[in-house]
């Protein structure tokens, strides 16, 4: 691992450390390893639920998600009925899982029809009984997929937290974003969500595109909290390869650092509080808490189903494998319409976790929030106390400034959240950032 010091003097914008280990650091698992066995281990009361959508009305310049634009009707038919046998066979497999929390993301899951949203909220019923009352349920949607009666719809069937990504309020923006879309139907939507009235409301912006400046950023902050959202996530634009921009070569400004901090002050000046680099909320926002289990990132399990859904347990990351290219995400999404019901008993992609991984996804996943890592938790969870395993790295950020430490906590200074997507990749294991290095993306 390099210094930290050394590493500031790099490109702040590493990676979004979301989640550890990235998928690309998982590959086929050969022989596939049979779940049950690895699921028989969890602790099944407080589960995450996630379903991927993996459809668009159109392909943005910037996303390199696992998502596809105009499939005709069979597809996403085929698709549905094919999550419907996942849950089936997950739902036999398992012992009575209860879901802490759930999200359906994309993909663009407003982009299904009304009768296909009541069709799949009734299949999950059916395999794992209604999501308990006051379960946080979070629901992605785009600007010209937004209906008022698909939203009467997921109001009605629990959904606690409605996004929907907004990007820039300015067309030229979101035209070199690749996403050319009408201020009409964006503010449109945003009024449909408003009066729906959510218990949550997230609208995503990004920063850094070219041509944007501080006061057309503040336009769109300025916009965005019009609207009165309880939440935002901040995106600082990344070009990635194989996506439109990506093949254009085109780059981020280089104003990402200064919008960022413009937006931090701005939504702190506004009543948000920040909780991650990219997520502020409002200080006033009562965010649904599930009345029985609560969902430990860190710790506790997932179950994604749909192509391109990860699932974790314990030792054992998994999912479908993924692409950008429109090539392969229609292979993968015909392998998976295909797949056999036995296939779902096994893994076939993915990672297996080690001690170290553990340690390092505890970490990563802890000090990037408001909070930071509770000293106190990390040695009920492990059984030591955390200078244990990374006192350099410790050392190393408060040496640098971007992060404190006290007998509780250990948690980022403002000027840490501002490198959390350099903090993040270089807290990873070489043996994982090798593996990113390797990956072929198609
Ligand atoms: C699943 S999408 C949001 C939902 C919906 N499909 C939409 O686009 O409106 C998740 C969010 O990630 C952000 N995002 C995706 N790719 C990005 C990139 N390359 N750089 C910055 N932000 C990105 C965008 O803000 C986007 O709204
Ligand atoms: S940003 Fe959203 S709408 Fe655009 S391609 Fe990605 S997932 Fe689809």
């Amino acid at each position: 691992m390099s210094h930290l010091a050394t590493k500031l003097l790099e490109d702040p914008y590493q990676g979004y450390a979301y989640g550890y280990p990235h998928k690309t650091a998982y590959r086929p698992l050969e022989p596939a390893i049979p779940l049950q066995p690895h699921w028989e281990k969890e602790d099944l009361s407080s589960l995450f639920f996630y379903l991927h959508i993996p459809f668009c009305e159109m392909r943005c310049g910037f996303c390199n998600l696992f998502t596809t634009t105009h499939p005709n009707e069979g597809l996403v038919s085929a698709y549905l009925n094919t999550v419907a046998r996942q849950m089936q066979t997950m739902s036999d497999m398992l012992d009575t899982p209860r879901f802490a929390q759930a999200a359906f993301g994309g993909g663009t899951p407003s982009f299904l029809s009304l009768s296909e949203l009541e069709t799949l909220f009734k299949n999950i019923s059916k395999h794992f009984g209604p999501f308990e009352k006051g379960t946080p349920i979070s629901f992605e949607t785009s600007p010209s997929t937004v209906e008022p009666e698909k939203l009467a719809f997921l109001k009605e069937a629990g959904v606690t937290r409605l996004s929907i990504g907004v990007q820039s309020f300015l067309l030229e923006e979101t035209k070199a974003l690749g996403r050319p879309q009408k201020p009409e139907t964006l503010h449109h939507a945003l009024e449909i969500i408003a009066k729906t009235n959510f218990p949550v409301f997230n609208i995503d912006l990004i920063y850094g595109t070219q041509g944007q400046t501080p006061e057309t950023w503040q336009s769109s902050l300025e916009q965005a909290v019009s609207y009165h959202p309880q939440e935002l996530f901040l995106y600082p634009l990344y070009v990635r390869p194989l996506t439109g921009l990506g093949k254009k070569e085109r780059l981020p400004s280089d104003l990402r650092p200064e919008l960022y901090k413009q937006a931090r002050d701005f939504l702190l000046s506004k009543g948000y509080e920040q909780i991650s680099m990219r997520l502020f909320r409002h200080r006033e926002a009562s965010v649904p808490q599930n009345q029985g289990p609560i969902h430990c990132c860190q710790e506790d399990g997932m179950i994604g189903f749909g192509a391109g859904a990860r699932s974790y347990t314990h030792d054992l990351h998994y999912s479908s494998e993924y692409a950008v290219g429109r090539s392969g995400i229609m292979e993968i999404l015909k392998h998976y319409t295909e797949s056999s019901d036995e296939a779902f008993k096994v893994a076939d992609y993915g990672c297996l976790l080690t001690k170290d991984d553990h340690h390092r996804r505890y970490l990563i996943k802890s000090i990037l929030r408001k909070g930071g890592l509770i000293h106190q938790d990390y040695q009920n969870e492990f059984g030591h106390p955390i200078a244990q395993d990374f006192g350099s790295e410790i050392t190393q950020l408060i040496d640098c400034g971007l992060a404190t430490n006290n007998s509780y906590h250990l948690h980022l200074t403002a000027e840490g959240f501002a490198y959390s997507d350099l903090i993040g990749p270089w807290l990873f294991s070489s043996n994982i950032t090798g593996r990113m290095e390797q990956y072929e993306l198609v």
